[in-house]
């Protein structure tokens, strides 16, 4: 039986890493995703033939769909329910559950284990600290976003990183204990409570929109704690995808930095801005400068243009203006227009939120050009149009060393021969800076709620 169920279990892993592999491209995600859940239903299986399992009789299997029947309705119920904006909260949650999960798993594996060995004892102290730091942060990642108990904005208070490292060393004098004395149970206790004080003391001063930087980081946390119960299980499956999903949330969120130009370390410690010297004001910046436009002054500009690139950030996400911009785009290319996108790798609040955004309105997926493919040719576009994006197009990020952004790579719009913005004011954007680009020589501000705004160019581009 153990050969089946270990068979079973490198099904289930070659259709887990090929399910990665297809995920990389839009072409094939969707068919991944199957085979990522098909991998998962091999798994399934594999773990039900364990012979733990099937000694636990008849109740066990009851216990065990029971249990799949609940988590399965609340998932499904969950996942039909949830906005692609809240994603970054979902998949939060997810994490949260997995690092609890392993928590629970080692936790029970400790009191039942007879002579543990030192294998077992080191991993159930892993499980126990990062499946307890993951559930805890992944809490607070949730209300972060959500807003409901905690403000988004990241929390500081004096001695904060002095008393991260006092209860990370309190955590290891306590997993030290566990292995040296395994009939302890109240050391491993003890250890799950100091790791979930510091989930949620390393959580706290991570701003909102940096969310899905600690998201990512959370979910490796989780494929750790997977990794580390795998051990303490000899479960080769979990050990597997454990590993696999701790290397992918690590990878992700190094992608994310790289494209804020920012350290781990500057995104984990809720530095965003710290350090600059403030640069002009809001005021300074755009007094008697922006000039605002119309949507029959836009369709005017759009009738002559060849070339169009659009570019979306949070504010097409938040309007739910995909639909709207679809359709603006097949006019325009009914008329011999050509219409790109050009996507920035962290517009939006969620890796890949605008590459889904827009699959999920039909624009065919050769339309979309990555920042470095667009960038050196904004030059030869005739209009620009930024539809509620801010900081991923502000040239502060190249003109100031002391911006909060300095040094992100951005779309260079401004190269373009007009530029229209459209949003619903000159707020800020995450960054919470201005943005020179508004009131540039070549820019119109059309101001209005994202989709609202997009509809009424549409039905001006219709009428001219
Ligand atoms: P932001 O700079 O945050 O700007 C979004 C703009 O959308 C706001 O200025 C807002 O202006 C506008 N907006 C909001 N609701 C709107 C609506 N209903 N209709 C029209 N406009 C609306 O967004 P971005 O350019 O996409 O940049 C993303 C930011 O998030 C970057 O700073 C990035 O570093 C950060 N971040 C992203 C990620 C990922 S993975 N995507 C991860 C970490 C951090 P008004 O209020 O005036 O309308």
């Amino acid at each position: 039986m153990l050969s089946v169920i270990n068979i079973l279990y490198l099904l289930a892993s070659v259709l887990f890493i090929l399910g990665l592999v297809g995920l990389a491209h839009p072409k094939t995600a969707v068919r991944a995703n199957r085979m990522g859940a098909l991998g998962m239903l091999v798994a399934i299986v594999g773990t039900l033939l364990d012979r733990n399992v099937i000694a636990a009789g008849m109740n066990g299997y009851m216990l065990i769909a029971a249990a799949m029947a609940v988590g399965g309705l609340i998932g499904a119920a969950l996942a039909l329910r949830i906005k692609m904006t809240a994603m970054p909260q979902m998949v939060a949650l997810l994490n949260g559950f997995g690092g609890a999960a392993s928590v629970l798993v080692a936790g029970a594996a400790l009191h039942d284990a007879v002579n543990p060995n030192l294998q077992l004892l080191i991993a159930t102290a892993a499980s126990g600290v990062i499946g307890a730091v993951t559930f805890w942060g992944s809490l607070v990642a949730f209300d972060k976003l959500q807003e409901w108990l905690l403000p988004g904005k990241p929390i500081h208070y004096p001695l904060q990183q002095p008393l991260n490292v006092l209860l990370g060393l309190i955590a290891l004098a306590l997993a030290v204990w566990v292995v040296r004395d395994p009939s302890a149970m109240a050391a491993y206790w003890g250890l799950v409570l100091v790791a979930s004080i510091l989930g949620v003391t390393l959580t706290i001063p991570i701003g909102g929109a940096d969310m899905p930087v600690a998201i990512a980081l959370l979910n490796s946390y989780s494929g750790l704690a997977g990794a580390a119960t795998g051990f303490v299980l000899n479960n080769n499956a979990l050990i597997i995808t454990g590993s696999l999903v701790g290397a992918s949330g690590i990878i992700l969120s190094q992608i994310m930095c790289k494209a804020m130009n920012r350290s781990l370390a500057n995104v984990l410690l809720g530095n965003m801005g710290a350090g600059s010297s403030g640069g002009a004001s809001a005021d300074e910046t755009y007094a008697g400068k922006v000039k605002s436009t119309s949507p029959e002054e836009i369709a005017m500009l759009l009738e002559t243009a060849r070339r169009v690139v659009i570019v979306p950030g949070y504010g097409l996400a938040v309007s739910q203006a995909q639909h709207a911009v679809r359709e603006l785009a097949s006019l325009l290319e009914s008329k011999g227009t050509t219409v790109e996108y050009g996507i920035h790798p962290v517009a939006g609040r969620m890796p890949g939120h605008m590459n889904v955004l827009l699959a999920e309105a039909d624009v065919p997926y050769d339309k979309l050009k990555e920042m470095d493919e667009i960038n050196p040719q904004f030059g030869q576009v005739d209009v620009v149009l930024v539809i509620g994006a801010n900081d991923v197009v502000n040239p502060l990020a190249i003109t100031d060393p002391s911006s909060p952004i300095a040094g992100m790579p951005i779309l260079e719009v401004h190269h373009a021969r007009s530029v229209i913005v459209m949003k619903r004011s000159l707020s800020p954007g995450f960054a919470g800076i201005p943005n020179p680009l508004f009131a540039a020589d070549n820019t119109l501000m059309y101001f209005g709620d994202g989709k609202a705004a997009v509809q009424a160019l549409v039905a001006a581009v219709k009428e001219g």
